[in-house]
C-alpha cells in the first residue's frame, strides 16, 4: 500500500495500484500457469507505464516505489508443485528499451558512470524462452531451478537431465560450485510438431514457446520433458564468477570458457557506439531475426567488460550494465487469395484467410485467422486484399489489418448455411460465434472422430485422421459408434491397408471398448467439457446412467463443473439423436469403466464427500502427491476454495487461499499438523 503524504494525488495513487494489482495477476498466468492473456507487448507497455506512474509519484512525494512492486520484481513466486530451491544469488531480470534513442540514453548512462573511457558491449540474441540456473558441485550437474521471483525458484533438475544441450559432468577444470545460466526454450519445429499433436488430440495449441518450454519442463513426469525435444544456451556464471580462470575478463571470453566447459552458446559481436547498435538492431530486426530456427523476440547489449559491470552493479530487478533491446512484433505483409469457412469440431465456424506464402517470424504462413464474423467485418478484409499478418506472441497467425481501400461496399451476410453440410447455422445469444448445431455434419464428423481415438481420450492406437477420413468418405463410418462395428472384410480389400495393420487396429479398437467413464465422456466431445471436468463427473457419478440422469443443478455441484459446463452435459444427454449414439455404443460392448471404487465402497471411505483443497508446499509431500493419497481416501480435491470447501491444507507459502478459507471460517489444516491429521482421518 502507498503511505499518504503531503502533496500525494488520490487518482495517480489509485492507477498505481490497479496497474499493480494487473501485473501481478499477469505475472502468475505467465510464470506459473504457462498461460498469458495478453501479448509480450501489451504486457512490456503496462509495465512501462507502471514505471512512469511510479515516477511521478517519486517526484510528488519522494517516495520510492515498494520492494513488492511488480516494477521491482522478476517473475511470480514458484508453485508449490515443484520443491523451493533458494537462489545462492538472485536471478535478476533485464531493463527494456525500445528506440534507437533510448539506446542512446543507455550508451552514454554506462560511459558517464564507468571510470574508463572507453566502453565495449557485446550482443546477444535475446532467446524467448525461461530462464534456469544450472549448479555443478565438482563439475557435476547437482540441481536446476527455475527463476521464479528471482530469489527462489523450482527445483527442476530431473526434467533438466534429459536436454541434451545441458551436461551432466563439466569438461575441464571448474571452480568447485560453479552456477552457470542460460535460457530453456523450444525451437519452432519442435512448437510445431507438438502443436499438431495437441490439435489432433483436440486440445488447444500453446501460444507461444516461451510457454511451451516452461510447460514442458514444469512437468510432474520427467518423459514428458524428454519428448519435448527442448534446447539450452549459457549465457551468465552465477556462484564461481570470482573463480574463473584469470584470463576470463570480459563477456565474450566468458561465453567462448562455457563452450570450452561443454555448453552451447548463441553467436555474440561487439559494438563500440550508438552508430553501430543501431546498425545491429536493424539487421537482425530485419533480417536474422527470421532465419533463426527458434523465437527471439529482441537482443542483450552487454558490457563487455567484467570490471565495468562490476563497477556499474545493479538496481533491484536487473543489473545496469545490461538492456533488452526489444524488436517489434514482426508483421509482414501479404494477399488474400481467398476467404474460407472452416467448421470445427463443435460445430464452430472460423473465417479463414487463405494467403499467398509469407514467411513471419521464421515460419511459413498460408493462412490466418480472422477469429470471427465481428473481426471479419470491423477488419473489412476481402479476396484480393492486401493485408498485414502476425505471429507476435501467438504462434497461430492473425489478420491484423487490410490495406484495402477504406470506401468499398460492405461485406456480405454472414453465412446462413453450413459450408460442410447446408444445416442452418444459429447464433447463441450473447455468443458471437455462428455454429452449426448438426449432429451428422460430415466436417464435425471426421474431427470429432479424430477427437474420439486420440490419446487421453479413447486411445485408439493406429486410426489417424487419413484412415478416419477415407472411412468416412467410404461411408462405412456415419458416426462415432460405427468404429465398433466396421466392415473389416470390406476394409481388408482397400489399397494399402495390409492385413497385420487390419489385426492390430481390430485389436486396439476392441480394447478400448474397456477406456474408463472419464476417457469416454471426454471422448464424446461434449461442449465446454475438457479431461478434467469429465473426471470430475466420472469422479462424482461413478457411472455413465448417473452422469446421463444427473440434473443440471446436481452437475454444478462438483467441484470445477460451472453452470455453462453443467447445461451442456444436461443439453447433450438430452438430445435424442446423442441418446440414440450411447444406445448404440452399449449395443456393441462399449462398457465405459470406472476405476474408482463403486459408490457404496466411496461413501465408506474415510473422506467420502469432503471437498480438499491443499495450497503451499510441504516437506515430503509434492502436492499433487499428497491429492492422490487424498482422493486415494475417497476426498475430492479442487484448486480453488469456495463456500463448498471442507478443509483447505495449507503448507509453506500457502497465499490467497488460506485468507479466503480464514474469510469463509473453512477448516485449515497447518502443514505441521498434517501427518497427524491423515493418520486420524484414516483411522
Ligand atoms: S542475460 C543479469 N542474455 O531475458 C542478466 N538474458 O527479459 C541476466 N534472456 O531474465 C540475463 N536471452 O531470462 C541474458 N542472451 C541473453 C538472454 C537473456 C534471453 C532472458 C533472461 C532474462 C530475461 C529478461
Amino acid at each position: 500500500m502507498l503511505s499518504s503524504k503531503k502533496h500525494d494525488d488520490p487518482v495517480l495513487k489509485q492507477q498505481i495500484e490497479t496497474l499493480r494489482t494487473e501485473l501481478v495477476e499477469h505475472n502468475h498466468r505467465y510464470y506459473i500457469d504457462d498461460a498469458p492473456t495478453i501479448p509480450n507487448d501489451e504486457y512490456d507497455a503496462l509495465l512501462r507505464r507502471l514505471q512512469e506512474l511510479e515516477a511521478a509519484w517519486q517526484q510528488q512525494c519522494g517516495e520510492a516505489p515498494p520492494p513488492n512492486s511488480p516494477s521491482q520484481t522478476v517473475g511470480a513466486p514458484p508453485s508449490a508443485s515443484f520443491a523451493a530451491v533458494r537462489h545462492r544469488a538472485p536471478l535478476l531480470s533485464l531493463a527494456n528499451a525500445f528506440s534507437d534513442a533510448e539506446m542512446e540514453a543507455f550508451y552514454h548512462r554506462v560511459v558517464g558512470l564507468v571510470a574508463d573511457e572507453a566502453v565495449c558491449l557485446v550482443v546477444e540474441p535475446k532467446i524467448d524462452g525461461l530462464a534456469v540456473n544450472l549448479r555443478y558441485q565438482d563439475g557435476h550437474l547437482c540441481c536446476a531451478a527455475t527463476r521464479g521471483d528471482g530469489t527462489t525458484g523450482e527445483d527442476v533438475t530431473a526434467n533438466v537431465r534429459t536436454i541434451a544441450d545441458i551436461p551432466w559432468q563439466l569438461a575441464g577444470d571448474v571452480p568447485p560450485l560453479l552456477e552457470v545460466r542460460g535460457e530453456v526454450l523450444m525451437d519452432h519445429a519442435t512448437l510445431a510438431r507438438l502443436n499438431r499433436v495437441r490439435r489432433e488430440a483436440g486440445e488447444s495449441p500453446l501460444a507461444n514457446p516461451r510457454n511451451a518450454a516452461a510447460g514442458s519442463l514444469r512437468q510432474i513426469d520427467s518423459r514428458q520433458t524428454a519428448q519435448r525435444s527442448l534446447r539450452f544456451f549459457a549465457y551468465a556464471i552465477g556462484e564461481g564468477a570470482k573463480q574463473l580462470p584469470a584470463t576470463i575478463t570480459t563477456q565474450h571470453a566468458m561465453l567462448a570458457w562455457l563452450r570450452q566447459i561443454g555448453f552451447t552458446v548463441q553467436p555474440w559481436q561487439q559494438c563500440q557506439n550508438p552508430t553501430q547498435i543501431a546498425e545491429l538492431v536493424a539487421t537482425w530486426e530485419q533480417h536474422q531475426r527470421s532465419a533463426m530456427d527458434y523465437d527471439i523476440d529482441g537482443l542483450v547489449f552487454k558490457v563487455d567488460a567484467l570490471e565495468q559491470q562490476q563497477q556499474l552493479g545493479m538496481l533491484s530487478r536487473a543489473p545496469r550494465w545490461a538492456i533488452a533491446r526489444k524488436f517489434a512484433a514482426e508483421e509482414v505483409e501479404t494477399a488474400v487469395v481467398a476467404i474460407r469457412w472452416q467448421v470445427g469440431r463443435t460445430g464452430v465456424l472460423t473465417p479463414v484467410a487463405d494467403l499467398a506464402a509469407v514467411a513471419v517470424a521464421g515460419v511459413m504462413v498460408s493462412h490466418a485467422t480472422l477469429h470471427n464474423f465481428n473481426e471479419l467485418q470491423r477488419k473489412g478484409v476481402r479476396v484480393g486484399d492486401r493485408v498485414v499478418v502476425r505471429r507476435a506472441g501467438d504462434v497461430i497467425p492473425e489478420v491484423v489489418r487490410s490495406l484495402g481501400a477504406e470506401s468499398r461496399p460492405p461485406l456480405s451476410e454472414p453465412p446462413s448455411h453450413c459450408p460442410a453440410c447446408g444445416a442452418a447455422v444459429v447464433r447463441e445469444e450473447g455468443e458471437v460465434a455462428l455454429r452449426c448445431e448438426s449432429a451428422t455434419c460430415s466436417a464435425q464428423l471426421l474431427q470429432r472422430l479424430c477427437h474420439f481415438v486420440a490419446r487421453g481420450a479413447m486411445d485408439i492406437d493406429g486410426l489417424g485422421s487419413r484412415l478416419l477420413a477415407r472411412l468416412v468418405d467410404a461411408g462405412v463410418v456415419a458416426s462415432l459408434a460405427d468404429l465398433y462395428c466396421l466392415p473389416w472384410q470390406r476394409i481388408a480389400a482397400w489399397d494399402g491397408i495390409a492385413a497385420k495393420r487390419i489385426a492390430n487396429l481390430q485389436a486396439a479398437i476392441d480394447h478400448s471398448r474397456q477406456r474408463p467413464l472419464a476417457r469416454f465422456l471426454f471422448a464424446l466431445g461434449i461442449r465446454h467439457v475438457g479431461a478434467t471436468t469429465a473426471r470430475a463427473l466420472a469422479n462424482q457419478f461413478v457411472s455413465l446412467d448417473r452422469v446421463m440422469a444427473a440434473s443440471a443443478e446436481q452437475l454444478s455441484e462438483v467441484d470445477g463443473v460451472g453452470a455453462r459446463m453443467a447445461n451442456a452435459v444436461c443439453d447433450f444427454f438430452a438430445c435424442s439423436a446423442n441418446r440414440a449414439l450411447i444406445a448404440e455404443f452399449l449395443a456393441r460392448g462399449v462398457s465405459p469403466q470406472e476405476a474408482a471404487p463403486q459408490h457404496d465402497a466411496i461413501t465408506a471411505l474415510p473422506l467420502a464427500g469432503h471437498r480438499i483443497v491443499v495450497t503451499g508446499s510441504f516437506d515430503g509431500w509434492t502436492r499433487s502427491g499428497l491429492e492422490m493419497e487424498l482422493r486415494r481416501l475417497g476426498a475430492a480435491t479442487a484448486s480453488s476454495v469456495s463456500a463448498k470447501t471442507d478443509t483447505v491444507i495449507a503448507g509453506a507459502k500457502a497465499g490467497s487461499k488460506r485468507a479466503r478459507a480464514e474469510q469463509l471460517g473453512i477448516t485449515l489444516v497447518e502443514a505441521a499438523n498434517l501427518s497427524a491429521w491423515l493418520q486420524q482421518m484414516e483411522g
